[in-house]
């Protein structure tokens, strides 16, 4: 058996786990990060709009704290989040700003003098003081009350992964890429590493650690229409499930981007609302003022998704062979501004759609984005479960963002919960050894061998694992969508069910040898219904609307019966979760109130 050691094991080399790994090797501590792709075309580099930090530098943001930064983060979450932890994220999110900039990240910076921006379609004048000049810069994102998302044009994601990945190259980090985790090492009470899969090869490989960090991004692959890249498909949460003692939090709750491309879905970044931008229906007319009066479209994401797809199913859509859209204009933002600080929606737009947006509209729906849930953690990062198992980033159910993640929070979340949980991790690392167990290790790889022998000899069937995902597709996003409701969950998790057993009985066309992505998702289509399971689920036994967790049947938001978070775990050979629920926060510093966006009934917590 091929065995690989270190201290530190991140399973994911995009933002979080790079960050995290940084902390680690400055630590002095040896340091792999394992990627399926080249660390820079992790997912990390799709960011585009910016991150938040309350800097307060620029004109829009004077008079910004951590304290409204916090107060945004939790209305956003809908009174879903740990309050402890955004209060953490807030007050370290300036200094990891800055820690960027020192890195090498190349923030727009602050021009002084009058200058014009854009709200709502309307220019105005700002000043920005003489003595800020050169400071970061801020531009406005939906559901805060400050111009507070620090940015790099559009391509922030981009900036920040290869600033950190020179950084990790210069720390001695060492990344391996083209390698997937498909099972952690544990003995039910200790996480001792993972088995690996080469993707060029096929060799598996034990990967030992100390510590070992689950930071593999969102799993939005489980719908079909999604900004994700198509690695993000849950890999990491899929190995943590599977362990039957690891729980994954608050899977229900799923963000759907209002701006998404018709009909690639491709971001175009909620930069271009911030900057000015408006979404217009078939007549051309501006309808979110008629919803949101106030915040108009940029009310949070949850909110505005629900307004056009309400505005849509009024027959206000523009038709066309993909489904009906609404549109983004940014035409009156002007040349100079989209050829440089929207730069990569002007890219997409001419290379996927043909449109040039200085002159014609973009075609827009709300599409699947972001996974509030994840890998259940303390605020330290640790897994629940088990030993020696930590996660960060949009893997982690940290949990800053409750049901609704505010734009600009989550880049964020990935340098900041890298340098907290980083250094959480190295104060692990410094305090503990961990005993591998040569057994579980063996047990482990034994697992995975029988399991790709028994796909290659369709041991349990010939089901094509392309066509069971298909069909997951179909049933998550009729189901578990922007809109929801009992009698649709019910058919979903019965669909799902289903799927589940067919997932259970795929079969290889091909010897399994080599380079072979029928294997890949063969291993990992039952995990992947798992965890659609785990939404349908979670959606189905919540009663309530909060955030992007929108039920038809139960209006208002419940904080007498549902200020709590899901714990999903899944025991072997079952066909539906397990749900547990632990309360969303122990310290109320804001205790749940109105968003003052999005309307909608509250049952008070003593209602
Ligand atoms: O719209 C965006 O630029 C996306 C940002 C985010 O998801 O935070």
């Amino acid at each position: 058996m091929k065995i690989i050691q270190t201290d530190l094991l991140c399973v994911g080399a995009g933002l979080a786990g790079e960050r995290v790994a940084i902390e680690a090797a400055d630590n002095g501590f040896s340091v792999i990060c394992l990627s399926i792709v080249p660390a820079r075309r992790s997912h990390s580099s799709a960011a585009q709009g910016g991150m938040q930090a309350a800097l307060g530098n620029s004109a829009m943001g004077e008079g910004d704290s951590p304290d409204v930064h916090f107060a945004d983060t939790v209305k956003g979450s809908d009174w879903g989040c740990d309050q402890e932890v955004a209060r953490l994220f807030v007050d370290a999110a300036p200094i990891a700003m800055r820690q960027m900039a020192f890195w090498g990240v190349p923030w727009n910076r602050v021009v002084p003098g009058e200058q014009t921006y854009y709200k709502g379609g309307k220019p105005f004048t700002a000043f920005e003081k003489p003595e800020n000049e050169g400071l970061i810069h801020s531009r406005n994102f939906g559901g805060t009350a400050k111009w507070r998302t620090c940015y790099t044009s559009d391509g922030t994601g981009h900036c920040v992964l290869y600033t950190l990945d020179n950084r990790a190259a210069q720390m001695g980090v060492s990344v391996i890429d083209k390698v997937e985790a498909i099972a952690l090492i544990h003995d039910g009470d200790t996480c001792m590493g993972v088995i690996a899969r080469c993707l060029k090869t096929g060799e598996l490989t034990a990967y030992l650690a100390k510590a070992t960090l689950i930071a593999t991004g969102g799993f939005g692959r489980i719908y079909r229409e999604s900004t994700n890249a198509v690695i993000c498909d849950g890999g990491g949460l899929i190995t943590a499930l599977d362990t039957g003692v690891v729980p994954l939090g608050n899977m229900e709750a799923v963000q759907f981007h209002p701006t998404g491309i018709v009909p690639t879905d491709i971001l175009v970044t909620e930069g271009c609302r911030g900057d000015g931008g408006t979404l217009l229906d078939k007549n051309e007319y501006r309808f979110m003022p008629d919803y949101e009066p106030d915040k108009a479209e940029l009310a949070s994401r949850d909110v505005v998704s629900r307004r056009m797809t309400e505005h849509m199913r009024k027959g206000l859509g523009v038709p066309s062979p993909y489904g009906d859209h609404l549109w983004l204009d940014i035409r009156h933002l002007g040349e100079a501004h989209i050829r440089t600080k929207l730069r990569e929606v002007d890219e997409i737009c001419q290379s996927f759609l043909g449109v040039d947006p200085v002159y014609q509209l973009i075609p827009v729906r709300p599409t699947q984005h972001y996974s509030m849930g994840g890998v259940r953690t303390n605020k330290d990062g640790a897994a629940y479960g088990l030993k020696g198992l930590f996660s960060a980033g949009e893997s982690a159910c940290w949990d800053m963002h409750g049901f609704n993640r505010l734009g600009g929070n989550s880049l964020a979340e990935t340098v900041v919960a890298g340098m907290i949980i980083g250094g959480k991790i190295v104060e692990f690392l410094k305090g503990s050894e961990t005993v591998i167990k040569t057994a579980s290790v063996r047990d482990a790889m034994d697992k995975q061998n029988a399991r790709i022998a028994d796909l290659v000899a369709c041991k349990n069937g010939s089901e094509n694992p392309y066509t069971v995902r298909n069909a997951m597709f179909d049933s998550i996003m009729k189901g578990a969508g922007i809109f929801r409701n009992g009698k649709d969950l019910e058919t979903c998790v019965a669909e799902l069910q289903e799927i589940l057993g067919r997932a259970r009985r795929v079969g290889l066309r091909s010897n399994g040898k080599g380079a072979n992505p029928e294997l890949t998702m063969a291993l990992k289509i039952e995990g992947m219904v798992k965890l659609a399971l785990c939404v349908a689920y979670g959606a189905l036994k919540r009663t309530e609307s909060r955030g992007a967790h929108t039920r038809e049947d139960f209006p208002e938001r419940n904080d007498r019966d549902w200020l709590t978070r899901t714990l999903a775990t899944w025991a072997d050979g079952a066909d539906l979760p397990t749900l547990n629920y632990e309360p969303a926060t122990h310290v109320f510093e804001m205790p749940p109130g109105d968003r003052g966006y999005g309307g909608g009934k509250i049952i008070p917590m003593n209602g």
